[in-house]
């Protein structure tokens, strides 16, 4: 039987992809491993939001030339895989396949081909592709990520995703149902439904609010999240929703990028800052105690001190429980880089924001947090610790990370606790026997 290894760089929806990948080798009669040294087919899932990200997977294909064993065939896919294409083959000459996000069901034709010494380039985009007949090997046993929408039609002028991931489709509803009931069946009882604006989901007859309510009433899952909705996306229908659906848990991540209205102009964001605000005091007021999580851009063209100022002021406002904060990285044929030169921001002032940017959304977090100790809530399992012998993490519907004693058969388990400490953005949690409600004297 050969054998084949991914590697995964990226966000959920590449390692999403990279399930569905190994899981149509395996139906093919590949044996998966999961390290590079002695498999036939090594296979690099890749990244392009930022120029690092590519570096990255350079650096990376430099050292996996060195590990790869006679005669392997060595593959990049993924978004980096389709912005370059056949540029790929021509600057590494090891490579013999590059294949984008909607061309993995040619994988096993590719792959044979390479076999026998060819080098191939498949990055056509196919808007009918779901891949609705591989069957995903999932690397997680607590939660599965499931992709409903594939693409982007928004064009966020830094961002590279409409490029490598091409125009925005959705799944029919059937399908997700279909295949949530599976992940249930096999014991998973957390679902994360993927897209890159996954709330402007739309299967040409159901929205997005009809998929949480039918994806959130499905026997025996507990928990539903999903991830990126876009704020001009969260329609009343949808919020209504997400509050009337028990199992939807009570987290948002909702990328704001800015705080300044001229910037989310220059970035076509879509939205004002009022209307971001807005955006958040419908979901606060209709879902209580919900946890809200952000993307924020530094150093974007033309940003001035006074634009900085206003992220640093809704920030404050919003208070988010926590953020990704990211440098500006120009991507090669994004609206960014056709921008005013003068408007470049120079590297010591993006540092400097980054910071500042960085500490105060520090101290919101610790804040918020701090005030949460002594609270009882319910966590998920989800793995061993990192650090910390008999430690495991968990997590909370709001998204809160929680480390709990545990052992190998208590991932996967729900348990009671108690917020007993925070470092600040994570917090340690003791079990607690859970509280049943009395019933009301007569
Ligand atoms: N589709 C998601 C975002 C996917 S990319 C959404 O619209 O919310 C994840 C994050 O990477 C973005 O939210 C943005 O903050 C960041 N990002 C995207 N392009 C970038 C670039 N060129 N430079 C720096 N950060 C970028
Ligand atoms: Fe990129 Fe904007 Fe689409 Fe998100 S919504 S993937 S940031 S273009
Ligand atoms: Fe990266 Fe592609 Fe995801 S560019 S963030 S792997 S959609």
């Amino acid at each position: 039987m050969p054998s084949v290894y991914i590697e995964t760089y990226g966000c959920q929806m590449n390692v999403s992809d990279s399930e569905l990948m190994y899981g149509k080798l395996r139906s093919e009669g590949y044996e998966t491993v999961d390290a590079p040294q002695g498999a036939d087919v090594v296979l690099v899932n890749t990244c392009a939001i930022r120029e690092n990200a590519e570096q990255r997977v350079i650096g990376r294909l430099g050292e996996l030339r060195r590990d790869l064993k006679p005669g392997a065939v060595l593959g990049v896919t993924g978004c980096m895989a389709q912005r370059l294409g056949p540029r790929l083959l021509e600057t590494d000459t090891r490579v013999q396949l590059v294949v984008g996000p909607d061309a993995y069901r040619m994988l096993p034709a590719l792959i044979e081909g390479a076999r026998q010494g060819e080098r191939f380039s498949a990055t056509d985009f196919d808007l009918e592709e779901h891949y609705e007949d591989f069957t995903a090997r999932r690397f997680e046993g607590v939660k599965a990520w499931i992709p409903v929408q594939r693409g982007c039609d928004y064009r966020c002028t830094y961002c590279i995703v409409p490029t490598t991931r091409g125009p925005e489709r959705s799944r029919r509803l059937a399908d997700v149902v279909r295949e949530t009931r599976e992940v249930v069946a096999q014991g998973i009882t957390e679902v994360v439904l993927l897209g890159q604006t996954v709330n402007s989901y739309h299967d040409g007859t159901h929205d997005f609010s009809d998929l949480l309510r039918a994806v959130g009433a499905v026997e025996g899952l507990r928990r539903l999240r999903y991830t990126s909705p876009h704020p001009n996306d969260f329609s009343d229908r949808v919020i209504a929703a997400m509050a009337e659906t028990p199992t939807v848990c009570e987290h948002v991540h909702l990328p704001m990028q800015s705080g300044s209205t001229s910037m989310l102009k220059r970035m076509l964001r879509r939205y004002t800052r009022e209307e971001y605000l807005d955006c958040v005091s419908r979901l606060r007021a209709a879902i209580p105690g919900l946890g809200l999580t952000t993307d924020i851009i530094v150093g974007f063209p033309g940003e001035t001190d006074e634009e900085f100022e206003e992220t640093l002021s809704l920030c404050r406002e919003v208070r988010f429980d926590d953020a990704f904060t990211f440098k500006f990285s120009a991507r090669e044929g994004t609206p960014a880089t056709r921008m005013p030169a003068e408007w470049t921001v120079p590297p010591e002032v993006v540092d400097a924001r980054y910071d500042a940017l960085f500490a105060t959304l520090r101290g919101i977090s610790r804040e918020r947090n701090m005030a949460r100790l002594g609270e009882r809530l319910e966590v998920l399992v989800e793995k061993e610790a990192r650090k910390g012998e008999g430690l495991y993490q968990a997590r909370s519907r709001d998204f809160k990370t929680v480390l709990v004693p545990g052992t190998p058969e208590s991932v996967g388990t729900y348990l009671h606790v108690e917020l007993t400490g925070t470092t600040g953005a994570t917090f340690t949690g003791t079990p607690v026997a859970e509280r049943h409600a009395l019933p009301m004297a007569g």
